[in-house]
């Protein structure tokens, strides 16, 4: 704990994020009213157990530096690890990645069975929005509506959707057909830009949700937004040089996939000593982007360090 600072140091603030979250996503689970057991325990399955909780510490703690209190950015927070635990079920579904193992259990659609998984995911992804709407009735209506329309921006076809369209097209998987022809040897600044819509976009989301509760100046919004794109780009460069180097019993998911796959990533472009370079460049960026916060942004600058360490 620095001996500045009362707060304490990433781990720990990392794991009251996971536990703040994970009763809170429990109970809105809960009066969801999901009819019988087996819908709302594939929910429960996809959001309960295990996940670092990045994006929700991104929201509080973004949220935080305008003195926003947790408890106040709560909703948000977790009505973006919802959106995000959504997102997962669906990518590893057999139409998508296929995969058999997250966050080292089974996948929903091997746990349950693939109906139920995607609509668990459904379920997720709309219940993100129910508690955005109706969550955190101490903020005021304005701000929520401004958290509803950034995280549907931010998940729907000019984000994570879109990113993840690009994903399997520069795959091959529409090589065929007549609508989205992807160049499958992509060059690496659209490698970039898919990766900011996949994975970038929702960490983008985390910390313009924590200017919007805040009521950031428009400068203080521009200067989280260029730490929360470098912290998504590098994010994206661990998952990939994870899915290389990574041991899936630590990682929690399947590796050494992706180039199997055709994925497009930065690591099969610039190898992994260039894309470890590029990490260490992104993770200098963020912090740079932070300097005007001072000391209150400590936490914000140790997380770009440990999103880019990560070993799972
Ligand atoms: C995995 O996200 C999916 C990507 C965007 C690469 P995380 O690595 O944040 O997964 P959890 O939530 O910690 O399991
Ligand atoms: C997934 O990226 C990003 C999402 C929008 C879920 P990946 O497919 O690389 O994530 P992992 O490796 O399965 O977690
Ligand atoms: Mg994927
Ligand atoms: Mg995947
Ligand atoms: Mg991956």
């Amino acid at each position: 704990m620095p001996a500045t600072d009362s707060r304490p140091a990433l781990p720990l603030a990392l794991a009251r994020t996971a536990e703040a979250v994970a009763a809170y996503l429990d109970g809105a689970i809960t009066r969801a009213g999901a009819p019988g057991e087996r819908l709302a325990a594939a929910m429960r399955h996809a959001t309960l157990a295990g996940g670092k909780r990045l994006r929700p510490f991104l929201v509080i703690e973004s949220a935080a530096l305008f003195g926003v209190a947790p408890a106040q950015a709560l909703p948000a927070a977790a009505a973006l690890e919802c959106l995000h635990c959504y997102s997962l079920v669906h990518d590893d579904l057999p139409a998508m990645d296929n995969d058999d193992m997250r966050r080292g259990r089974p996948t929903v659609h091997r746990a349950y069975d693939e109906a139920t998984a995607i609509l668990a995911g459904d379920g997720l992804l709309t219940l993100a929005f129910e508690i955005l709407a109706s969550g955190g009735e101490d903020t005021d209506p304005t701000i929520r509506l401004a958290l509803v329309a950034s995280l549907a921006r931010a998940a729907g076809v000019a984000g994570m959707i879109g990113g993840q369209m690009l994903d399997l097209a520069a795959e091959g998987r529409f090589a065929q057909g007549p609508l989205h022809r992807v160049p499958l040897d992509l060059p690496a600044d659209s490698i970039i830009e898919l990766q900011a819509m996949k994975t970038g976009a929702l960490l983008r989301h985390a910390c313009e949700a924590g200017a919007l509760l805040g009521r950031a100046s428009a400068s203080e919004r521009a200067s989280l937004e260029r730490y929360a794109r470098a912290v998504g780009r590098a994010f994206q460069i661990a998952d990939d040089l994870l899915d290389v180097e990574g041991e899936a019993g630590l990682v929690g998911k399947a590796v050494g996939k992706d180039a199997a796959a055709g994925k497009a990533t930065l690591v099969g472009k610039l190898g992994v000593e260039g894309a470890r370079a590029e990490l260490a460049r992104l993770v200098e960026e963020a912090e740079t982007a932070l300097a005007g916060f001072g000391s209150a942004a400590t936490l914000l600058k140790e997380a770009a360090h440990f999103v880019a360490d990560r070993r799972n």
